[in-house]
């Protein structure tokens, strides 16, 4: 059997003013990584689309190096369609500056107020077009309400699973090590994952994944 092809994002985006700024946010990559090395170690063909992370090349899988959102967008759909699974765990920004300036800005001229535009939501148009034997995975960063959201964007974005992040605490999420989260299903499973290293968490969501969909095509 060929392996199993496993297409992840991870990282920030950055959304360019001009060459001296930009909007981000405080994504280290670390999740997405540490799933991509534990898919990698599970045998699957692993392909990672990274934005601006500060964390070595994993040996063993394809990258794919990116900065904004309309670039992942890029990347991702072009390779979506030769992948079995797609887990999207790049915080991708909602929104860009409606204009970006070749040169810097002087402070004078920066805008009081910064125009934004919308940036496409990747994982809400590959919901849209996914086929029945692909599997879709994503992400939802909360601060309240973290259960009831990551069920509602399962939903809507048409995702076979959901992991659900409580982004408030210090201890886990974003840049920590560490992170616990709830991964959801769209027949309705729910497994708690609690606090541990994120290559634990990584193991522990891909494995529930993997025999999930081992069980479905038998
Ligand atoms: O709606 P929200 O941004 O909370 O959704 C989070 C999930 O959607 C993550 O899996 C993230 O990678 C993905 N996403 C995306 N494109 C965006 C925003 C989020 O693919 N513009």
């Amino acid at each position: 059997m060929p392996p199993l092809k496993c297409l992840i994002s991870a990282g920030p985006t950055r959304e360019w003013i001009d060459p001296v700024r930009f909007i981000s946010n405080p994504s280290s990559g670390k999740m997405g990584y540490a799933l991509a090395k534990e898919a990698r170690d599970m045998g699957f063909e692993v392909c990672l689309v990274s934005g601006p992370v500060e964390l070595p090349k994993p040996i063993g899988i394809e990258m794919v190096d990116v900065e904004s959102a309309l670039d992942m967008k890029r990347a991702i759909d072009e390779k979506f369609s030769f992948y079995d699974w797609v887990i999207m765990a790049a915080a991708v920004c909602d929104h860009r500056s409606e204009s970006s300036s070749k040169i810097k800005l002087p402070k004078e001229h920066f805008p009081e107020n910064l125009s934004m535009t919308r940036n496409p939501d990747i994982l809400k148009d590959l919901g849209k077009k996914k086929s029945k034997s692909q599997l879709l995975v994503g992400f939802a960063a909360e601060t309240h309400m973290v259960l009831e959201s990551a069920r509602k964007k399962l939903k809507q974005k048409n995702l076979d699973w959901i992991v659900a992040n409580d982004v408030s605490k210090t201890n886990q999420g974003f840049s920590s090590d560490q992170n616990a989260v709830t991964l959801i299903s769209s027949n309705g499973l729910e497994k708690q994952i609690y606090l541990a290293d994120k290559s634990i968490v990584a193991k522990e969501i891909l494995h529930a994944i993997h025999l999930s969909w081992l069980e479905k095509a038998h």
